[in-house]
């Protein structure tokens, strides 16, 4: 029972990427590219996970934006329509997920822990449920921040630590506390706000989803 309240409402104790967890991980999303159901391809646009990436980003101009995990560029494809002017980098671990992905989207095999782009080369940046799945959070969020041009902004869509338990999940995917990623994305941006989200702009947010925002 003690041990019941010491971890209810927390997220579950980190694991370490070992080469052998890495591979585990990349694996499986390779072999879940095949399931449209729970990795669907295309999303409502309508939707305010969606609506929040637009706004965070705001008008991309000629600019660049990356879409970091973006399995099969769901959310790429609509930056894209709603910026044609504008360079959409789509970026995968998965090789399986980025062949779903459109051809207006520049799509590129990697990682977040090692993402294969220089410094400040990125107007915006965002991650819907990717993050979650880095193992290695803190390097992640660096990361993002570092290919993120100073002025630039960032997305992150994930799951709240609140609510763990909601869910059946892989054994190293972690959510997050409002406070641990805004700590983390503050060492490198110069403002970071969060806030609950819903799917729908017209539903009250369940607590599941949290919304960062940062500029650098
Ligand atoms: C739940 S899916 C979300 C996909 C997409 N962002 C969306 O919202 O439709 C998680 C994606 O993150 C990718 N992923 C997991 N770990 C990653 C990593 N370390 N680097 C890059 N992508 C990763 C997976 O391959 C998968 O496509």
């Amino acid at each position: 029972m003690r041990l019941f309240k010491k971890w209810f409402g927390r997220s579950r104790p980190p694991r370490n990427l070992t080469p052998d967890l890495a591979s585990e991980i990349r694996r499986s999303f390779e072999d879940s590219a095949a399931d449209e159901e729970h990795f669907p391809s295309t999303i409502d646009p309508r939707i305010s996970h969606v609506r929040f990436v637009l706004e965070t980003l705001g008008p991309l101009g000629s600019g660049r934006a990356l879409d970091a995990g973006c399995g099969k560029g769901r959310f790429a494809r609509i930056v894209r329509e709603r910026n044609p002017e504008a360079t959409i980098v789509a970026m995968d671990l998965a090789v399986s997920m980025l062949q779903f992905a459109s051809p207006d989207l520049t799509r590129v095999a990697g990682s977040l822990l090692a993402l294969p782009f220089q410094d400040d080369s990125f107007d915006g940046v965002y991650a819907t449920e990717s993050l979650e799945h880095a193992v290695d959070i803190e390097a992640a969020v660096a990361g993002l921040c570092r290919v993120l041009k100073p002025g630039g902004r960032l997305a992150i869509i994930d799951k709240n630590a609140e609510h763990w338990g909601r869910l059946d999940t892989p054994t190293w995917e972690k959510w997050f506390h409002r406070d641990e990623l805004l700590n983390l994305l503050l060492r490198h941006c110069r403002e970071a706000d969060c806030r609950p989200i819903a799917y729908w702009d017209d539903v009250e947010p369940d607590g599941l989803f949290l919304a960062w925002r940062a500029i650098k």
